[in-house]
């Protein structure tokens, strides 16, 4: 029967019986308000553990001041739900004073990595990330935890503080899940007005355009970056906030696409009041 924990304790002793019973868990962070994404990672992690976890909590600490912490949509029952008809065995859902209780005072922070891109749009986000999903992982100690090709950089920076702090989970990552016209499934596309909704799939058309003139042979990135920027201002509410076209592994800037590496092609782009990220990934 799924199971829907909340005390940080409960969660812990969960995690000890079935490591005792010699259970591989699989360990799915998410935020909730679930939607198509998470449940084909929910999916994907039912491969990789004897047992699906799935966490659910919006975490205070990535967002910024000005950040929309406050109106992230929350939908437990529902995602309890959704969560458990994709396999999740057990929802773990951390009341955030239990989390983060008056005196907390320690943080994990992944120098370089975290403060480019959306690191240096966004201060102090992956430092609230990698918090969180490091206490995640002491709290439910999963033997893979699984994450979306989505968020990439978020992707690198967690490979980074796994090997750094020789932490010894297995890190999968999950492809990017879409709408029918491109637009890649989030939360935040709640936000977009009928109008802007109609315009936002021109991001991921501009990464598509900008991934195939790598394949077609362009090698200069500042090129690359500016057809990317150029596609995607041809709509109106669009205001591009970065565009990037990056070494996937060291998440640096390249100035020229050499055969052999992976290219990271990503963007931030403003619909209205609605901050979207995308990506592709490209063999160079
Ligand atoms: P959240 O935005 O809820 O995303 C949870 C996981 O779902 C992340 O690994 C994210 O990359 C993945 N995801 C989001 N949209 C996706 C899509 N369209 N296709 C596939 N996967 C998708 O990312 C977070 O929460 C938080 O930062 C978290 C890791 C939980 C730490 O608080």
């Amino acid at each position: 029967m799924p199971r829907l924990i909340r005390p940080i304790r409960e969660m812990q002793r969960a995690a000890d019986t079935l490591r005792r019973e010699g259970k591989r868990i699989a360990l799915v962070p998410t935020m909730g308000a679930l939607h198509a994404g998470h449940l084909s990672l929910i999916r994907l992690a039912v491969f990789h553990g004897d047992v699906v976890v799935v966490s659910i909590f919006v975490n205070p600490a990535q967002f910024g001041p000005r950040e929309d912490f406050e109106r992230y949509p929350r939908d437990l029952p529902g995602d309890f739900a959704e969560a458990t008809g994709a396999g999740a065995e057990i929802i773990f859902a951390p009341e955030a004073a239990e989390m983060y209780p008056e005196n907390f005072a320690t943080s994990v922070t992944v120098e370089s990595l975290g403060g480019i891109l959306e690191g240096k749009s966004r201060p102090g986000h992956f430092r609230g990330v990698t918090t969180v999903v490091m206490k995640l992982f002491s709290i439910v100690r999963p033997h893979a935890a699984i994450f979306g090709q989505k968020d990439a950089q978020q992707v690198a920076v967690i490979r980074r503080m796994v090997s750094d702090l020789n932490i010894g989970i297995d890190i999968v990552v999950g492809q990017t899940v879409r709408e029918p016209d491109g637009l890649a499934m989030s939360s935040r596309n709640s936000y977009l007005s009928a109008e802007e909704r109609r315009q936002a799939p021109a991001l991921h058309r501009a990464l598509t355009l900008a991934g195939e003139s790598i394949r077609a042979g362009e090698r200069d990135a500042e090129r690359i970056r500016r057809l990317l920027e150029a596609s995607v201002s041809s709509e109106p509410s669009a205001r591009v906030e970065y565009c990037s076209v990056a070494d996937a592994e060291t998440l640096r800037e390249l100035t020229a696409v050499t055969p052999g590496t992976t290219v990271l092609v990503s963007a931030a782009v403003w619909f209205g009041s609605t901050r979207l990220i995308d990506n592709v990934l490209i063999e160079g």
